[in-house]
């Protein structure tokens, strides 16, 4: 990471930002102000692409991308109104040469609407700029990167490149979400395990403090909602197939299916999922036509191997290591029959140790937290020049 040689003269006062998520299917954009104590939501807009993917039963990363750079322009101008900037002809003077260098050559039509756009409305009080850099699908990390470099060149901001996943553990933090109302910020004790759960991703965070992240342990295949959106199509139910499998598991108190519980054992941390997709897909090809009980038996039974495993390894880690707070993150952190789970055995082994969960709204990909996350990155001085935005690139597969 190159760290720009920028002084600022409001350091440390509040920072306005306006951070930008486009890794997989949400494009989300939040203006977000914060300090160390408080925070206060201006605008925070999340256009969803669900209704594209699901003919494809999961993200198609190339019509991601499309969708991205149609929606972002609206998606900016919603959250440019909700945060109270109004629409007057030549608002800002810009110069347009800035954008259109950095976005013309790849989005021309995207490039005119941002020049529109930042002309109408004058947000030249944005501190800084922050943006998912990756991991998660390049060709829609690159929508939001080049956004965020255009924003920042032309504001003259500097611009914080955000790891996804570091997004997801704080959304955990962020209690409050209704807009134009100031929260205080809650400040976790360390260590804090860290466990995300979405649909790229399922691994353990170890936090010895705020700064230090390191993997303690990932699946070795599948995701857990990538697992929750397989088992879900190959019972005709839509991507992403997370909430709806939630529901059915919940109408019955208990299933005749035992799913394997891969590596419950194993002396590691590492988990995978794979081999238990694979044992529903058997499952079901000795089954004739199936009905909504026979969907919701082997629901329940998905849930019950998905939880064993989460529970099981984390139980391993409180025994092994000292831990003050667990917070979960990620999509499939909308659950409630994992989270209710989870909880339970964390506060079996210590009623001390809370678990924080995020807000329903928060679990799944948003810009809010990538603000959130941005103020932290910015406080470690990751944050790069305007003059060098060219230094920010979409990585899809980036590590810790
Ligand atoms: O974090 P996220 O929005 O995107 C990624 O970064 O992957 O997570 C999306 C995943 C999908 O696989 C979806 O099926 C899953 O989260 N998900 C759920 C629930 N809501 C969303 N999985 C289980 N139960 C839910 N209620
Ligand atoms: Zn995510």
């Amino acid at each position: 990471m190159v760290l720009a040689n920028y002084t600022l003269d409001w350091y440390s006062c509040d920072m306005k930002i306006l951070a930008i998520e486009t890794s997989c299917d949400e494009t989300s954009i939040c203006i977000l102000t914060r300090t160390e104590e408080s925070y206060y939501i201006h605008a925070h807009v999340t256009d969803s692409q669900i209704e594209i993917h699901k003919e494809y039963g999961g993200v198609f990363p190339a019509l991601a991308k499309r969708a991205h750079a149609e929606n972002i322009p609206h998606v900016l101008e919603r959250a440019c109104i909700d945060a109270g900037y109004t629409s007057s002809q030549d608002s800002m003077s810009i110069n347009d040469h800035i954008i259109h260098d950095i976005l013309a050559d790849r989005e021309p039509e995207l490039s005119e609407k941002i020049v529109d756009l930042l002309k109408r409305y004058d947000i030249s009080d944005i501190d800084t700029i922050v943006v998912t850099h990756g991991p998660g699908l390049e060709p829609a990390l690159w929508i939001g990167v080049n956004v965020a470099r255009a924003l920042a060149a032309v504001l003259n901001t500097p611009i914080v490149p955000v790891h996804h996943m570091e997004g997801h553990i704080v959304s955990a933090e962020i209690h409050g979400t209704d807009l134009h109302t100031s929260y205080d910020s809650v400040h976790l004790d360390y260590p804090t395990l860290a466990l995300l759960i979405s649909g790229g991703h399922t691994e353990f965070i170890y936090m010895e403090n705020s700064t230090t992240m390191k993997k303690i342990g990932a699946t070795r295949d599948d995701a857990v909602g990538e697992a929750f959106d397989k088992v879900a199509r190959m019972m005709d139910i839509d991507y992403p197939g997370g909430p709806e499998l939630e529901n059915i598991a919940q109408s019955v108190d208990e299933s005749p299916h035992v799913f394997p519980r891969p590596m419950l054992r194993a002396d590691t941390y590492d988990m995978s999922f794979s081999g238990l997709k694979t044992a529903i897909r058997y499952a079901l090809s000795d089954m004739d036509a199936l009905s909504d009980l026979d969907k919701a038996h082997i629901s329940h039974a998905f849930h019950d191997a998905v939880s064993e495993v989460l529970c099981t390894k984390i139980q391993s880690i409180l025994e092994d290591m000292p831990v003050a707070t667990v917070v979960l993150g990620g999509g499939v952190s909308a659950n409630k029959i994992i989270t209710e789970r989870i909880r339970e055995t964390v506060s079996n082994y210590s009623s001390d140790i809370p678990v924080h969960i995020p807000h329903i709204s928060l679990a799944t990909d948003n810009a809010l937290m990538i603000a959130y996350a941005g103020y932290n990155a910015y406080q470690r001085n990751e944050y790069i020049d305007p003059t060098s935005h060219h230094l920010v690139r979409a990585q899809g597969n980036l590590s810790w």
